[in-house]
C-alpha cells in the first residue's frame, strides 16, 4: 500500500518522539512493502508562534488531505501561567479533533510482565490487567457553553442524543471484538447528562446480547481501577471523565510515556501518545517515546487493517522493555537509554 501520513510533533517532546515513531513507521513500510509519503504541519504553540492559531487552516487542510494524522504533544509554560491568552497550545488539539469530528478516543491499557514492578499497584493486582477506555471526544464541558468572567464563570456538559449513540455503539462494537464485558461509566445520580448517556446505552444494550454490560459512576469506577483494575475490559465515558480516568490508568501500566491512543470519528484518524508536552524534558533526549511508537501500531490496525505490521511494532516494543533498552522513566536502577537510541533499537528490531 501507498500511505500519506501527516505528522504534527508540536511542542515540547513531541518531535523528539514524533521521529522515533517515524523511524518504526519507515522499518515496518520496508518490511512489509509499502510506500509512505509524510507531510509536516504545525499544531500548538510553535502554530501560535509562527501563524498566530494553534491549529492553522492550512494544518488541517493537510490533515484531510491525508490517511492518518500522527501527533505528539502541545502545551507550553508561557501559556499556562497566563490565564488570559486567548489562543492556547490546547486550543489547537480541540480544534483539530472538533473540526475532524474524532469523537471516539481509544485508549488501551495494558501491562508487561518486565514492568510489573514498576506499577506502583501490587504485582497481584496489575498482573494480567487489559482494558480499554473510549472516552468521548467532541463533545461534555470540553465544547459545550462557556461564560468566563472575574465574578463568575461556567462550562457545561452537554450531549444530544445522537451524539452519545455513536460512541456507545462504537463501544460496543469494540467490546464484541474483545472479552465481550462494557462498563458505561457515568455520573447518573447527579448529572441530566449522565441520565441521558444511561438511558440511551439501556436502549442500545439489547442490541448487543453477547455482550456484558454493566454501568457503573464515576467516583466508584475511579476507585475500581486501582483496587481491581482486571475487572475491566472496555469501558466507556464522556469526555471529561474519561480524560481523568485515563491519566489514573497510565499508573497501572506503570509510566504514562506507555500509553498510546487513537482518536477516530467522521474525518482522518489521529494517532497520538496520551502523556503531554512534558517541557522540563523537551531537547534531552530523555522522553519516553514507546507510546507514540505504540500508536504508530494502532494506526496499522485501526485506519489501514493491517494487523502484521502492528504487531510487528508491537513485538519490537516488547522486546525493548524486555531486554531493558528503555528510557529513564522505565529504567530503575539499570542502565537508561536516550528517546533516539530506544527508537534506533525498536526500528532496527522490526
Ligand atoms: C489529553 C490531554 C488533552 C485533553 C489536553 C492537552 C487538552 O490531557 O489528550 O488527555 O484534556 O484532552
Ligand atoms: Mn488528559
Amino acid at each position: 500500500m501507498d500511505f500519506k501520513i501527516a505528522l504534527l510533533p508540536g511542542d515540547g517532546i513531541g518531535p523528539e518522539v514524533v521521529d522515533q515513531a517515524v523511524k518504526a513507521v519507515d522499518a515496518v513500510c520496508k518490511k512489509f512493502g509499502h510506500t509512505v509519503t509524510y507531510t509536516k504541519a504545525l499544531v500548538g504553540a510553535c502554530a501560535i508562534d509562527a501563524t498566530g492559531k494553534a491549529y492553522p487552516a492550512e494544518t488541517h487542510d493537510i490533515c484531510m488531505k491525508s490517511d492518518a494524522v500522527l501527533f505528539g504533544a502541545v502545551g507550553d509554560p508561557r501559556f499556562d501561567n497566563d490565564p488570559s491568552a486567548k489562543e492556547r497550545p490546547e486550543t489547537g488539539l480541540l480544534a483539530m479533533r472538533k473540526q475532524l469530528e474524532l469523537y471516539a478516543n481509544l485508549r488501551p491499557v495494558e501491562t508487561w510482565k518486565s514492568l510489573i514492578s514498576k506499577s506502583p499497584l501490587k504485582t497481584e493486582l496489575v498482573d494480567g490487567a487489559d482494558l480499554i477506555c473510549i472516552r468521548e471526544l467532541t463533545g461534555g464541558m470540553y465544547f459545550g457553553e462557556k461564560h468566563e468572567a472575574d465574578d463568575m464563570a461556567y462550562d457545561t456538559c452537554k450531549y444530544t442524543r445522537p451524539e452519545i449513540e455513536r460512541i456507545v455503539i462504537k463501544a460496543f462494537e469494540i467490546a464484541r471484538n474483545r472479552r465481550k464485558k462494557l462498563t458505561v461509566v457515568d455520573k447518573a445520580n447527579v448529572l441530566a447528562s449522565s441520565r441521558l448517556w444511561r438511558k440511551v446505552a439501556q436502549e442500545i444494550a439489547p442490541k448487543y446480547p453477547d455482550v456484558e454490560t454493566d454501568y457503573m459512576f464515576v467516583d466508584k469506577a475511579a476507585m475500581v481501577l486501582i483496587q481491581n483494575p482486571k475487572y475491566f475490559d472496555v469501558m466507556v465515558t464522556e469526555n471529561t471523565f474519561g480524560d481523568i480516568l485515563t491519566d489514573e490508568a497510565s499508573v497501572i501500566a506503570g509510566s504514562m510515556g506507555l500509553l498510546a491512543s487513537a482518536s477516530v470519528g467522521v474525518h482522518t484518524s489521529v494517532y497520538e501518545p496520551i502523556h503531554g508536552s512534558y517541557p522540563q524534558a523537551a531537547g534531552k533526549n530523555i522522553a519516553n517515546p514507546l507510546a507514540t511508537i505504540l500508536s504508530a501500531a494502532m494506526m496499522f490496525e485501526t485506519s489501514f487493517g493491517l494487523m502484521a505490521e502492528g504487531k510487528a511494532i508491537r513485538d519490537a516494543v516488547a522486546a525493548s522493555i524486555d531486554n531493558g533498552i528503555v528510557t529513564e522513566d522505565l529504567a530503575g536502577n539499570n542502565k537508561a537509554y536516550g528517546t533516539t537510541e530506544v527508537g534506533d533499537w525498536v526500528a532496527a528490531h522490526i
